[in-house]
């Protein structure tokens, strides 16, 4: 299978979004990556439901919805409403991450875990079997444009080992600094799919940038 592209519109053009997003319908891409985050869990601040409920209004691929936000499980059924396929919760902002995931799960969507840089992928060891998709932060979470972490392709591989000796059906994404070169590392080391935005809004020609990262 080839891998999964999920372009973050964190980097599209938010005064011509509907452009941007239609650019993602046509092009070979396989999701919308949308980033959520609420000034408390990383100092920044983007946007929330009705942006998303518009976006889902337009996009014909799956939502992505990457939640930077603190307590995450007092707004599942509202990312649910708003049309998220795809809702992942931060690991280090979750202290029921059990009850989190059956409660996104309950809602049919698919349920995601994210990884911070420092937070060890052994922490999963004992759920990972209820996760849909890890999202590994290949970057601080926070903003678009930073320089992918390299300790990022051992986390994967070390991830890809434990999905391996659990039987697991868990898809690992990976989100910061993706470009061609980090793209091609990580699919290697066994990345499922990748998330990218400045690589991708920030080049001459996103359907081809895209249609690249989907060759990887
Ligand atoms: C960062 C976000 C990313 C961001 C990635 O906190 O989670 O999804 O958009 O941006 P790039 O691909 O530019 O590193
Ligand atoms: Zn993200």
């Amino acid at each position: 299978m080839s891998v999964i592209i999920s372009p973050s519109l964190l980097s599209a053009n938010f005064l011509n979004l509907g452009k941007d997003i239609e650019i993602v319908n046509e092009s070979s891409a396989d999701w919308f990556h949308i980033d959520v985050m609420d000034g408390v869990f990383v100092p920044n601040i983007s946007y929330g439901m009705s942006i998303i409920s518009q976006i889902k209004s337009m996009a014909r691929k799956p939502l992505d919805v990457h939640l930077m936000i603190v307590q995450p499980e007092r707004y599942i059924e509202q990312f649910h409403k708003a049309g998220a396929d795809i809702l992942t919760v931060h690991w280090e902002a979750s202290t029921h991450l059990h009850r989190t995931l059956q409660c996104i799960k309950s809602y049919g969507m698919k349920a995601g875990v994210a990884l911070n840089p420092h937070t060890p992928v052994n922490v999963l060891e004992d759920i990972i079997q209820d996760i849909d998709i890890v999202l590994i932060m290949s970057v601080n979470p926070g903003f678009g444009g930073q320089s992918f972490i390299e300790n990022s392709l051992h986390k994967v591989k070390k991830l890809k080992q434990l999905i391996r000796e659990t039987s697991a059906k868990t898809w690992i994404e990976v989100d910061g600094g993706v470009n061609l070169k980090t793209g091609k590392e990580l699919t290697e080391a066994g990345a499922d799919a990748l998330v990218a935005g400045s690589f991708v809004f920030g080049s001459e020609n996103p359907p081809a940038t895209i249609q690249a990262l989907k060759q990887l």
